[in-house]
């Protein structure tokens, strides 16, 4: 099921693993310029940055699986 990440901007879970496989996204502050994502209370930042860290693994497994 899915669980909201930023409470401000009612983003879930699951949209941001797809904003974020869909727009890579090397910071969190690139992602604050580019969508509204932990731009207001911030106190979502930890879990935004995880999600961040797994969206790169998850393009670095894929180049690696490829070649
Ligand atoms: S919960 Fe994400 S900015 Fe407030």
């Amino acid at each position: 099921m899915a669980q909201i990440v930023c409470l401000c901007n009612e983003v879930f879970d699951e949209e941001l693993r797809e904003y974020l496989d869909a727009n890579p996204v090397n910071s969190i502050d690139e992602l604050r310029e580019q969508a509204s994502i932990c731009n207001k209370c911030m106190q979502c930042q930890d879990l935004v940055e995880g999600e961040i860290y797994l969206a790169r693994q998850r393009r670095q497994q894929a180049s690696g699986q490829s070649s």
